[in-house]
């Protein structure tokens, strides 16, 4: 069973996530690719790693994995210490990049049996675990395709089969459906979350897409620049982000940060804006005049970019979101009263940008 709890700090460290680094760093040069991570995976989880390209994510999955040789640190797999000499036959992991290489001329049945091959399984078994990966992806019909007779969804379902079917402790996925499109990604998404419950096969993904992130993840790492900000299931990261980049990169639009006095910002997100004609008489309630200045259509949400009106000054950005479903006028030049409910403000120190308390 997934469990989402990190486990306790004891006196003396063992390993008891399945997957785990401590203090796992990878300089090149003057670079700090990964500094200092800490990622306890427990068995069965889904773990995201979530941050922007050239965050470290790759980096820290091929030191999983065994292509890198961490400059600092330690990694566990299965209670193993794996770092200083298991190679990476030897690990358990099957991974997938973004860019799955599919052997040209072997057709799908021969590629998803490469690994077998290659451990000289038996050849009815070898058979049987081809069948059985090709059906879980929907490639019963495809098999005697190659690479070049497949669409670019179904080279990818090759490449996952090849990962399963070697029955691996650990599933590394690198960005594996970046190559689809949008609809396609969406369909695959949910595939994988149902396979991966199916499996119970303790995962790491790696992607740079919130949306992603927040389907797919039991629980969410959000990196930057090398280091693990938080983690935490897809709710916590959202709502209660440790810092204004963990609230800033999750969200679309993202958190709007303002500048309440010198040492502390508010966060509140755009959908949690209340038009007038929404907020009644409510108590708890903190109002502001939002002077609109362009006004997006998106189908599901209006989306108003303007600046928060105030005696003081009025340079303050913000965007809100109002579902279509509310009727407020809204239009670009006015200026508007909203609300927010106390209980959604966030605050952080203007300095370090961590989370802290609400004020009394
Ligand atoms: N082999 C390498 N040599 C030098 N720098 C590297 C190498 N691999 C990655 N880097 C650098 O390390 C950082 C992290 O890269 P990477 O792990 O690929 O990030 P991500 O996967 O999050 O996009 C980047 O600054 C990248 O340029
Ligand atoms: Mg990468």
């Amino acid at each position: 069973m997934a469990t989402l709890t990190q486990p306790p700090a004891t006196e003396e460290p063992t390993a008891l996530g399945y997957v785990e680094t401590r203090g796992l760093s990878k300089h090149f040069g003057d670079v700090r690719a990964v500094d200092g991570v800490d990622l306890c995976v427990m068995e069965g989880e889904f773990v995201v790693l979530l941050g922007p390209s050239g965050c470290g994510k790759t980096t820290l999955m091929r030191m999983i994995a065994g292509l890198e040789k961490p400059t600092a640190g330690e990694i566990y797999i299965a209670g193993e210490r794996v770092d200083d000499d298991v190679p990476p036959r030897a690990r358990g992991i099957a991974m997938v990049f973004q860019s799955y290489a599919l052997y040209p001329h072997k057709t799908a049945f021969q590629n998803i049996a490469f690994p077998l091959e290659a451990a000289q399984v038996e050849r009815s078994t070898l058979r049987r675990k081809v069948q059985w990966a090709a059906a879980l992806f929907g490639l019963d019909r495809l098999l005697d395709r190659r690479p070049r007779q497949l669409s670019g969804g179904e080279r990818q379902r090759v490449a996952l089969a090849r990962a399963v079917v070697r029955d691996p402790k650990v599933f590394l996925l690198d960005e594996p459906l970046s190559n689809l499109d949008a609809k396609l990604r969406a369909m695959a998404r949910f595939e994988l979350k149902q396979l991966q419950r199916q499996l119970g096969t303790t995962t790491i993904y790696v992607t740079h897409d919130q949306v992603e992130a927040m389907g797919l993840g039991d629980r969410i790492a959000v990196m930057d620049k090398g280091k693990i900000r938080q983690i935490g299931t897809p709710r916590d990261v959202y709502d209660n982000p440790a810092d204004t980049f963990v609230a800033t990169f999750l969200g679309s639009p993202p958190m709007n940060l303002v500048e309440q006095d010198e040492h502390t910002l508010v966060g509140f997100r755009p959908e949690h804006f209340l038009p007038r004609e929404v907020f009644g008489e409510e108590p708890d309630l903190v109002t502001f005049r939002l002077r609109v200045r362009e006004v997006e259509y998106l189908g599901s949400d209006r989306l108003a970019y303007g600046y928060l009106e105030e005696e003081r000054r009025s340079d303050q950005p913000v965007i809100a979101a109002v579902p279509i479903t509310i009727t407020a006028p809204l239009a670009e030049g006015e200026v508007y009263e909203f609300a927010v409910r106390r209980r959604d403000l966030r605050f952080f120190d203007a300095r370090t940008g961590l989370r802290k308390p609400a004020p009394r």
